[in-house]
């Protein structure tokens, strides 16, 4: 009674795990979702080194519940991409081998604790630009995820903003440490959106399919938009000399994103790729008794 999948997706409705779906939107779908969710889990590494370096009692709280939002996104997004068949055992694997990829911003180090201010400011700012979209997603299961994970994301940002507004409110030095994190991070946070519109082969299949809403560049320049006026009210300067409002247009012109220093990061050469794979590698050894106890105590359960 919903229809075809041609159908459903010409509505603008969704697909749920019992349609009929291609073979190719399958595949899409199970990529896009468990790369999702592998960035999720591995970005909880750069700030979560700060958890027991945090400044106060208060700081270290919200840390430690934004961490733990972001290992939930990961599971909620593991068991989205199971609905299409695949494992999440499986994944993982995929994920530690290095056959599938995770977003090439959680390869940069966290080096101060203003780091953890603009990775809640422009990383998680710019997951949301990204992902608003995602929660009319054609895929049902993938889009009621996203809607609960972009309400998290919102408050991942503010805490960020605060705590840079708070430090630049503070002393030189705490002032001097956002204006380098942020120097740091601006330009990889603009790589989030991926490759220009041009080098994206995928797009326009994605597009149709309704998997995606917006171009890479439609949404990188959303994102510019919204944070310059942020940039400004903090006290910040953009490393980029082109940055100007540009009339005519409406909205902000921009340089260009370093695509060698991203190709570079994608293909694992960026300044923490072996050291991130490393330790999940460690925590997924670490964790094989709970995994063992877990089906120990099913397979009780199934006898009783
Ligand atoms: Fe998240
Ligand atoms: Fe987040």
């Amino acid at each position: 009674m919903t229809g075809s999948f041609e159908e459903i997706i010409a509505r603008d409705q969704r697909i749920e795990p019992r349609d009929e779906m291609p073979d190719g939107y399958r595949a899409t779908m199970i990529r896009q979702i468990s790369q999702h969710a592998h960035s999720e889990i591995i970005g909880m590494q750069p700030e979560g080194t700060w958890i027991t370096r945090a400044p106060s009692l208060r700081r270290k709280a919200i840390l430690l519940a934004k961490v733990q939002d972001e290992a939930g996104h990961g599971l909620y997004l593991y068991s989205a991409a199971e609905t299409l068949g695949v494992d999440r055992e499986d994944l993982t694997e995929r994920l530690i081998s290095g056959k599938q990829k995770y977003s090439s911003i959680f390869n940069y180090p966290a080096l101060t604790f203003a780091d953890v201010g603009v990775i809640g400011w422009l990383v998680d700012g710019a997951a949301i630009c990204n992902q608003v979209p995602l929660c009319r997603s054609s895929y049902g299961p993938y889009a009621r995820a996203m809607i609960r994970i972009c309400k998290e994301e919102s408050f991942h940002q503010r805490q960020g903003y605060e705590l840079l507004m708070t430090m630049m409110r503070g002393t030189d030095g705490q002032r001097r440490m956002v204006r380098d994190a942020t120097d740091r991070w601006w330009w990889p946070s603009l790589m989030m959106f991926g490759p220009p519109d041009a080098e994206s082969p995928n797009t326009a299949q994605s597009l149709a399919w309704r998997v995606k809403r917006h171009t890479n560049d439609e949404l990188r320049q959303r994102f510019v938009d919204l944070a310059v006026p942020q940039a400004e009210a903090l006290g910040v300067t953009l490393p980029d000399p082109v940055l100007r409002w540009n009339e005519e247009r409406g909205r902000y012109d921009f340089g260009e994103v370093d695509w060698t220093e991203f190709k570079q990061v994608i293909a694992g050469n960026g300044p923490c790729n072996a050291q991130r794979i490393a330790q999940r590698r460690a925590a997924h050894e670490d964790g094989a008794w709970v995994r063992e106890a877990a089906e120990a105590y099913a397979a009780k359960e199934a006898v009783a």
